[in-house]
């Protein structure tokens, strides 16, 4: 065997040795000088007044700065700027915090969190700016206007035909906000909200297998839950794949603020429910829903892998699973970064990832690039670098 081995690599040495897998390191260092190529080539096909949102057909669609994704674009300028030292790209993620900087005041939805906490948190970060630091702190007390006292939530949609009080899982993602500006000034009225939302949310939203609904819908009046729905899974009782990743993100972050191990132990249960589903494909990238037919036809959400390998990065920093967690963040990661998933240069008008999908119910965005799939993806990396790599 050996010698065959020899004989193969001494005909072929090059060819094998050209084709071994990159390490992490290497292979998160490629990433980013591409992602920097990428996002000049983004930027630049996006008017200065809006921001990118999804690129479909050799066509870019952007939204204006009140869409919930707007905060990604300058988010993950900033990651980038991060990792590579680019000077250029630092001067378009400050123009685009500039045209972000109004939404500090947004009260439309409960989204404020993804739309300041992902660019200016991440740019305050990055740079320590106190000018930075403001708008957060505005975009909190502004965020507390959505809380319901009697239902004990940040209300998410604002009452429709639908729905009533409206509270989605993905509300788990802009608590972090509230933590932090708590847990920066000392005043415990942003966290105290934070905390009754989470406890609500995983009183009502979750199922004893620990998959999540994605909607629950309140009486305004009394609290009691009027529905239990999807808006962007395959039915009711589905658990839609970013949902699910929302809320291992979610309760990640409630431990990482309060250590309260109601929280861990939540993450855990959610984490394992993703990893250990028989539906999850072998490279770690879902299927938009978990309960969609497993299938080359069923579109994956490269989107909700990113997520989940930014969490479970994180939720290894406390948990026992900590080396399972590092393998399947290690796995989602180098899935992302195969030509499957990931743009060649000057591909997909700019953006990094193929593959999500929006809302499949409602025909919107599917299997195409999206600024969140982007977003969590590197920050994943930036995580996988800080956290794994260093550690070793
Ligand atoms: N928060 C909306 C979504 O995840 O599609």
């Amino acid at each position: 065997m050996r010698i065959i081995w020899l004989l193969f690599f001494g005909m072929y040495g090059t060819q094998v040795v050209a084709q071994q897998p990159l390490g992490m390191k290497d292979l998160i260092d490629r990433n980013f000088q591409l992602a920097a190529l990428q996002y000049k080539l983004l930027y630049s096909h996006t008017p200065a007044d809006k921001m990118p949102r999804y690129f479909a057909n050799d066509s870019l669609t952007t939204s204006n700065t009140s869409w919930w994704t707007s905060g990604f674009f300058p988010g993950s300028l900033w990651l980038i700027y991060e990792a590579t030292a680019d000077e250029g790209i630092k001067q378009m993620a400050e123009q685009r915090l500039q045209l972000q900087e109004p939404m500090q005041r947004y009260t439309g939805n409960h989204d404020i969190g993804f739309m300041i906490y992902c660019s200016f948190g991440t740019a305050y970060r990055i740079t320590g700016n106190p000018k930075y630091k403001q708008v957060i702190d505005t975009a909190a007390v502004y965020q507390l206007e959505r809380y319901r006292p009697v239902v004990k939530t940040i209300q998410s949609w604002n009452s429709s035909n639908r729905y009533t009080c409206p509270v989605i899982i993905d509300n788990m993602m802009n608590l972090e906000q509230l933590l932090w500006v708590s847990q920066q000034s000392g005043n415990s009225r942003f966290s105290e909200v934070a905390i009754t939302h989470a406890n609500t949310t995983l009183r009502n939203h979750y199922r004893p297998d620990h998959s999540s609904y994605h909607v629950v819908d309140y009486d305004l009046q009394s609290g009691a839950i009027l529905q239990k729905v999807t808006h962007q899974g395959l039915s009711n009782e589905s658990a839609w794949a970013r949902g699910q990743a929302w809320g291992l993100y979610g309760y990640t972050v409630m431990y990482r603020f309060t250590k309260n191990k109601i929280y861990l132990q939540q993450a855990d249960a959610i984490a394992k429910f993703m990893t250990e589903h028989p539906n999850l494909p072998e490279d770690g990238i879902p299927y938009w829903d978990f309960n969609a037919k497993p299938g080359a036809d069923t579109y994956r959400d490269a989107s909700a892998g990113a997520i989940m390998a930014s969490a479970l990065l994180e939720l290894a920093q406390y948990s026992a699973a900590a080396k399972k967690y590092r393998a399947m963040a290690e796995k989602i990661l180098r899935s992302l970064s195969s030509p499957r998933y990931l743009a060649a240069p000057n591909e997909l008008g700019g953006f990094l990832l193929k593959h999500s999908v929006g809302s499949i119910p409602h025909n919107s965005e599917v299997d195409v690039p999206l600024t969140y799939a982007d977003y969590y993806f590197l920050e994943a990396m930036k995580r996988y670098k800080e956290w794994v790599i260093q550690d070793k």
